[in-house]
């Protein structure tokens, strides 16, 4: 039986200019940038966000250079624990300024973390040499590994903290 294709029909006539309706979409897909970031997959595929995701630079503090991301202008809050800068911005309601932990807040936290304590002879002053914690208890040394995981688990490392005539 041959197959033939009756235009003439309205349904027919229908359905092919629908199939090249189609094939046309296919071939040259609309390529119109959404203002808005689509949450569905019709312009998935067109869609480009308008600048980069902030980046974290790795690089080299010392006590003076950190001081200031200490939260108090809103800006980044860093901390530093055995020379380990953890960016810890994310967690303004603990660091920033009204935070339960706001002491460690652009300060090298070793001690503190350490012993477990607020007190302020744990911070060493920032013009002072780094605290070499010579004298810390093998369970401090253990307690402050601890937090070491706990920030590497939660934090991006965004840096070392050297001396301050080192750099
Ligand atoms: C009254 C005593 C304390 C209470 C009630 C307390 C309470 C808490 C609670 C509930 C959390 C978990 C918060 C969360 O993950 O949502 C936490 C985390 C923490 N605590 Fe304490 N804490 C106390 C003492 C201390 C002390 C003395 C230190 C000194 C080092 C300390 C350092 C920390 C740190 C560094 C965190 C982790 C915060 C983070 O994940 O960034 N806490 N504390």
């Amino acid at each position: 039986m041959a197959l033939s294709l009756d235009l003439g029909t309205p349904v027919n006539t229908a359905l092919l200019i629908y199939i090249l309706y189609s094939v046309q979409r296919l071939v040259f897909p609309p390529t119109s940038i959404p203002s808005t970031v689509p949450n569905e997959f019709k312009h998935g595929y067109s869609w480009m966000p308008k600048a980069h995701p902030p980046t974290v630079l790795f690089r080299t503090y010392t006590p003076k250079t950190l001081a200031p991301f200490n939260g108090t202008d809103g800006g980044r809050i860093l901390l530093a624990i055995k020379g380990i800068v953890f960016d810890v911005t994310a967690a303004r309601n603990f660091y920033g300024p009204d935070g339960m932990y706001g002491n460690f807040a652009g300060r090298d936290a070793s001690r503190g973390m350490a012993k477990q304590s607020f007190d302020t002879e744990m911070l060493t002053p920032i013009d002072k040499p780094l605290d070499k914690l010579a004298n810390l208890r093998p369970d401090e040394i253990e307690n402050m590994k601890g937090w070491i995981d706990h920030f590497s688990n939660k934090y991006v490392i965004c840096g070392e903290l050297v001396e301050n005539d080192a750099v």
